[in-house]
C-alpha cells in the first residue's frame, strides 16, 4: 500500500527519522496498537509511529481509566507489538504508578520496557512535577516523548475529560512544560485535546516534532487510538474523533453469518471437511 511522502523509503523510522520530518515538514502518522495481529498491519502500511498506549487499559481491558494497567501487562503489549513491527518506531507507555515520584523506580520501569519488550522509546505523563524521572531516564540512553494537555493518568485531578489550557494560565504551564521537555532531551512531544491555536504555538517555537490527538493542524503530526479510529468502540465520540471505518459492525455481521451457517447446517460444507 502506497502512501506519500519523501520518508517513505525509510527502513526503520528513529528519533532521528522524526526530527528529519519536522525539519522537512512531512506530517508524522502515530496509531495506537496493542497486539502482534493489528501491529502487522499497521506496519505494512508504513505507518511512522505505533504506540503502545495505555489506553489498552480502556480498549484492551474493559476499565473506565487508564490508571489500573500495570507495568507488566504493558510487558505483554508492547513486546507483541514489537514481535510484529519491522519499520515503525514502536513507543511505549509507562503506565501510572511507575514513574511519578520516584525518579530510581522510574528507572527501573523505563528500563523493564527497553529490554523486555524491545521497544524504541518510553512515553510519559506530565510536565515540570516528572522532570527528574524524565532526566534520570534520559541519562540512561532512553528516548523519552513526552504527553502534555490533556494527561488522562490525571483525570482524577483535572475531574474531566474537557479541553485543557483554555484559561491563560494553563497555556503557560503548558508552554513552559514543553520547553522544559524539549531541553531535557526528550525527542517529541503528545498534545492531548488543546486549543488548536495552542498546539500551533507550541510547534512553532519547539524545535522537537509535536504529535496531536485533539490539537489541531498545526502541529507535526497527529496520533489516534485504533479502537475509535476503526470504529471497534463506539461509545466515545470526542470532536477529533475522526472515524474511518465502524468495524464493529462488520464483525457483528460476520458472526451472525456464521451462526446462522452453523445453526442451519450450512457450515461446513463438503469442500470444508476431511
Ligand atoms: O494511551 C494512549 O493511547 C495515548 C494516546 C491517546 C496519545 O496516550
Amino acid at each position: 500500500m502506497a502512501t506519500s511522502g519523501s520518508f517513505r523509503n525509510v527502513i526503520k523510522v528513529t528519533t532521528h527519522v522524526l526530527q528529519e520530518m519536522k525539519l522537512k515538514g512531512e506530517k508524522i502518522a502515530m496509531l495506537t496498537a496493542y497486539d502482534y495481529s493489528f501491529a502487522r498491519i499497521l506496519d505494512s502500511t508504513g505507518i511512522d509511529v505505533i504506540l503502545v498506549g495505555d489506553s489498552a487499559s480502556n480498549v484492551m481491558a474493559g476499565h473506565s481509566s487508564t490508571l489500573p494497567i500495570t507495568l507488566n501487562e504493558m510487558i505483554y503489549h508492547g513486546s507483541s507489538v514489537v514481535r510484529a513491527v519491522k519499520r515503525a518506531l514502536v513507543v511505549v507507555d509507562l503506565p501510572f504508578g511507575t514513574y511519578q515520584g520516584n525518579s530510581k523506580e522510574a528507572l527501573n520501569s523505563a528500563i523493564r520496557i527497553m529490554k523486555e519488550c524491545g521497544a524504541d522509546a518510553v512515553k510519559l505523563e506530565g510536565g515540570k512535577e516528572i522532570l527528574e524521572s524524565v532526566d534520570r531516564i534520559l541519562s540512561a540512553g532512553i528516548p523519552v516523548m513526552g504527553h502534555l494537555g490533556l494527561t488522562p493518568q490525571s483525570i482524577h485531578k483535572f475531574g474531566t475529560y474537557v479541553v485543557r489550557a483554555t484559561q491563560p494560565d494553563e497555556a503557560a504551564k503548558l508552554v513552559e512544560d514543553a520547553h522544559l521537555l524539549e531541553n531535557a532531551g526528550c525527542f517529541a512531544i503528545v498534545l492531548e485535546k488543546i486549543p488548536a491555536r495552542l498546539g500551533g504555538q507550541v510547534t512553532s517555537e519547539l524545535r522537537i516534532p509535536i504529535i496531536g490527538i485533539g490539537a489541531g493542524s498545526d502541529v507535526d503530526g497527529q496520533v489516534l487510538v485504533l479502537h475509535d479510529m476503526l470504529g471497534i468502540t463506539l461509545e466515545f465520540s470526542p470532536r477529533f474523533l475522526r472515524r474511518y471505518h465502524t468495524l464493529s459492525e462488520e464483525i457483528r455481521g460476520s458472526v451472525t453469518s456464521y451462526i446462522n451457517d452453523v445453526k442451519n447446517l450450512d457450515f461446513p460444507n463438503e469442500k470444508e471437511q476431511y
